[in-house]
């Protein structure tokens, strides 16, 4: 084996960002599945494994000045761009680590206990060999009442399309190219399967998604999904089984809306695992129930059950605020079409800004529990995120440093797709054109607000590198011109009502 251990390591994967990696998401996850929480409002440690680019830690260093962040890839071109990142925005609570899974399990980097340790795209993607290090290296250093975030590509969900990956595999380790073209060939000839009517495509739901995906994605993302030799999907048992020797115990769903089983389940299948004490097998027959293909979970290394009480004294520490504008929010579908007024009150309330758990609660005449439950809905859907009051008054400049840094970024590519808020803790997934107009604004001399049409031309004239960088014909620059020509409406928009969900979440 070389030093990638059979790991795609000749092409980059593309940077992104995951807010479900934060330690103020991860501990509302926490309280929502009642769980007692770590606090996040004094110094803590947080590690994320596998970081890739390192947009994610960076914008969580961002946006928690008072923790201390490190990560690690053993990819050097990754490990590069993560700090050549962290370097811009100056962030002095941000370590980035050239290292691998056995060296982190050997102690080999130098580390202090830590809090916080998340893994995202990394735990069924190496090999079991990997999964132990990862095992060994939380057991070494994840203090008592510790946090770890991991998802993993999961079963019974990917039954009726592992093959499909084995066939790409397959196919790449039988043609020695480049591993672009590898994975155009392994495309065309899966395309060519389905359309000549082999019988493992005929009826197959599941694959259609995956299809698509193979078309559209980009080459490092599908390269890195498909192409690893340690690609396994696993199942909720198993991964429980393995985590567990480095005492750990599965306490929810990251997804926050997972701790409400009513909003996904029927009422016969809530009936059904309400008989189910035991987790690890509870979780399985969840898995089969909604055929799970990915699964994103927190753990803990000795969770400590919450009184009802004390879960209502943290949830009134909460606020939740639109992420999306506010028209465009459309309110989403529940198992309980009777929360529909409820939510059409909470949308109202949030269209004029941040509002807390408690102030709703009292708006809406109903408890603390049931307003989470809507924010929770909401926060899923993409359009609103859940935050911890005290972060009103964390230091921005750091946010504010990143946020400079990857606006300035993107007048040269479109990397870096997401901005960070001190408020949220955490980050936003942010367009193009958001960031540029970003760009322009901070570029604006102080106290002055440019014209929407002056932004609209500046913005227009930072895009032509990106007309550069891409073929003539290709969707690439068919979306860049689509972009260009609806540039005056959409920086209007922007200014209108992207720039006061900034203000609000202080990222400018
Ligand atoms: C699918 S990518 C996910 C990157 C990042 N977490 C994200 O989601 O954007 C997995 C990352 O794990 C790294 N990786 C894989 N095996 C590793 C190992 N044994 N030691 C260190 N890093 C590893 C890869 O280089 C890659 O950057």
């Amino acid at each position: 084996m070389n030093w990638n251990d059979g790991y795609v390591a000749d092409l980059d994967y593309p940077a992104a960002y995951f807010a479900e990696q934060s330690p103020s998401h991860l501990n509302i996850a926490c309280i929502l599945n009642g769980v007692e929480p770590l606090p996040v409002d004094r110094p803590f440690t947080y590690f994320e494994l596998g970081a890739g680019m390192g947009l994610t830690s960076n914008v969580l260093a961002a946006s928690h000045p008072q923790g201390s962040f490190y990560s690690n890839d053993f990819n050097p071109a990754h490990v590069a761009s993560a700090r050549q990142l962290a370097d811009e925005a100056q962030l002095a609570n941000m370590t980035v680590l050239e290292c691998s899974f056995a060296d982190l399990a050997q102690g080999k980097a130098d580390l202090p206990p830590l809090d916080y340790i998340t893994m995202y795209g990394v735990y069924s993607w190496i090999t079991p060999a990997n999964r132990q290090c990862v095992v060994a290296f939380i057991k070494r250093y994840l203090k008592p009442g510790g946090v770890v975030y991991v998802n993993y590509n999961a079963l019974p969900g990917w039954t009726r399309t592992l093959p499909l990956q084995q066939l790409l595999l397959e196919h790449a380790s039988c043609n020695p190219v480049p591993r672009v073209r590898q994975l155009e060939q392994a495309r065309d000839l899966a395309q060519e399967l389905a359309k000549s009517g082999a019988a493992f495509f005929d009826g197959n739901k599941q694959l259609e998604h995956r299809m698509a995906s193979l078309s559209g994605d980009k080459a490092g993302y599908l390269a890195h999904e498909y192409l690893n030799s340690g690609w396994e999907p696993l199942y909720h048992a198993d991964v429980a089984d393995e985590l567990a020797d480095a005492g750990l115990a599965f306490i929810g769903p990251a997804d926050l809306s997972g701790a409400f089983e009513g909003d996904y389940l029927t009422v016969p299948q809530q009936e059904l695992l309400a008989g189910i004490d035991d987790p690890r097998w509870r979780e399985t027959m969840r898995d089969y129930l909604l055929n799970t293909s990915f699964r994103e979970d927190v753990y803990i290394r000795g969770p400590r059950r919450m009184s009802a009480a004390r879960q209502a004294a943290w949830l009134a520490r909460l606020g939740v605020t639109l992420t999306s504008v506010a028209d465009a929010v459309v309110a989403p579908e529940g198992a309980n079409g009777a929360d529909a007024p409820a939510m059409r009150q909470l949308l109202d309330a949030l269209a004029s800004g941040p509002k807390t758990f408690a102030g709703l609660a009292s708006l809406t005449g109903s408890s603390l529990q049931a307003v989470a439950r809507l924010a929770a809905r909401l926060s899923a859907a993409g359009h609103a995120a859940c935050y911890f009051l005290g972060s009103e008054t964390a230091d921005a400049a750091p946010a504010r440093r990143l946020n400079r840094a990857i606006a300035a970024q993107s007048t040269l590519g479109d990397h870096y797709q997401a901005l960070a808020s001190p408020k949220l803790g955490g980050g936003l997934r942010s367009g193009l054109a958001q960031r540029l107009v970003y760009q322009c604004l901070a570029q604006a001399p102080a106290g002055a607000q440019p014209e929407a049409g002056d932004i609209s031309k500046r913005v227009e004239s930072l895009m032509l590198g990106h007309f550069a960088s891409c073929a003539p014909d290709s969707p690439a620059a068919a979306a860049l011109h689509a972009m260009r020509a609806a540039l005056p409406r959409t920086v209007a928009a922007i200014l209108a009502q992207r720039l006061p969900i900034w203000r609000s979440l202080r990222m400018m």
